[in-house]
């Protein structure tokens, strides 16, 4: 769109564009954003703001759709064109270069579950793209006609990012032991959890790859927190606030070999309100810390949540055959599983952190 008119005071720039809207700038952040303050090749900002004088707008003018500001007491000229404001509309703080919302989702979900094929993913971009925007969206993607062999989660992992190594090993096995460090690592049915919420950050991609499945029971149950925690924060205000603002203390000790702790809110908001984590996990919470007279409220609270996140309408449940794998939103998605009564069960799981599924995405959207 055109620029038909500029006009400027000491501290704003006034852009009137051909719909006839017009937006101000200010002088200070066109300073800090002129073109030529960033390296060519590189794409970074040379200069750091504390470097330059206070600015101020001593000029500007339009030449075709391109608008020269020259800026005082520096007496620098700098282009900006039309695209270019436009592109860099003040916005009302909804963010650029963020995710899109979630896509929340309760048991209806469980009529729409379906498994990638993997070969195909490999290489098909577009079909990878979709994949790996439905984990973004929804908080979780199933695969299938994967090796069922150790190891190969891996070439999972190799379609968007990097396993995020922990004291669990790159990969960590989940089958019922002899002596058991986890509850996992029985036949006992798992309620729904987050992992590793004493780790900060909390890892943010589980993926679990099935090698054997003969087992009676065992299936896999997925619950969206996000969803939960809109539910509490309509329905139950006082419990969100609770859950919101009150840490709790998540430690996991080893012997002499770990001894890792966070201090969180079991749902954690970002600066404009919106569910960013959730942490649930009964196993690696320890004694409440907080002020007496909150502490009934609280466990109200936590009550509800807990209750919300077991409610079978909150979830889905499907079985992992060999060769099938799931991948979820450990900062979002609840994961437990049912009891298994005979038959071998073996996944391998790992953590990867959420970044890279992001950046993979747009990488393949660029590529289009
Ligand atoms: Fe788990």
């Amino acid at each position: 769109m055109g620029i038909v008119a500029v006009g400027h005071d000491r501290d704003w720039l006034e852009v009137r564009f051909e719909d006839g809207t017009t937006q101000r700038y200010l002088g200070t952040w066109l300073r800090d954003n002129i073109t030529t303050g960033r390296h060519r090749d590189a794409g970074q900002r040379t200069f750091d703001i504390n470097s330059l004088p206070e600015m101020t707008i001593a000029g500007a003018s339009l030449h075709a759709d391109t608008v020269t500001v020259t800026f005082g007491p520096e007496g620098l000229d700098a282009t900006f064109d039309a695209a270019w404001f436009c592109l860099h509309r003040p916005t009302s703080g909804t963010g650029r270069g963020v995710t899109p919302r979630p896509t929340l989702w309760g048991d209806e979900q469980q009529g729409s579950l379906e498994f990638a094929d993997h070969p195909t993913l490999v290489c098909d971009p577009a079909r990878l793209h979709d994949w790996l925007t439905g984990i973004r969206d929804l908080g979780f993607g199933l695969l299938e006609n994967l090796p069922a062999t150790p190891g190969s989660i891996l070439e999972a992992v190799d379609l968007f990012g990097y396993v995020r190594e922990t004291n669990y090993g790159r990969i960590f096995e989940v089958r019922d032991e002899p002596e058991p460090a986890n509850l996992a690592f029985t036949r006992l049915e798992i309620g729904m959890h987050t992992d590793n919420p004493y780790r900060d950050p909390v890892p943010g991609l589980q993926i679990l790859h099935c090698l054997v499945n003969e087992s009676d029971g065992g299936d896999s149950r997925l619950a969206d927190g996000f969803a939960v925690a809109e539910r509490i924060r309509s329905d139950h205000p006082e419990a969100f606030q609770l859950l919101t603002t009150h840490p709790v203390w998540f430690r996991y000790l080893d012997g002499g070999s770990a001894d890792l702790q966070a201090y969180k809110p079991l749902i954690q908001l970002d600066s404009r309100g919106q569910v960013t984590c959730v942490r649930y996990n009964s196993r690696s919470a320890q004694a409440f810390d907080m002020p007496a007279d909150v502490m009934a409220g609280y466990y109200r609270a936590y009550r509800i949540l807990g209750d919300l996140l077991h409610d079978p309408g909150a979830r889905i449940e499907f079985r992992l055959e060999a060769g099938q794998l799931m991948a979820f939103d450990n900062q979002r998605v609840l994961h437990g599983r049912t009891a298994y009564t005979a038959g071998a069960r073996h996944l391998q799981g790992c953590y990867v952190d959420k970044d890279s599924l992001h950046s993979r995405i747009r990488v393949l959207e660029a590529a289009r």
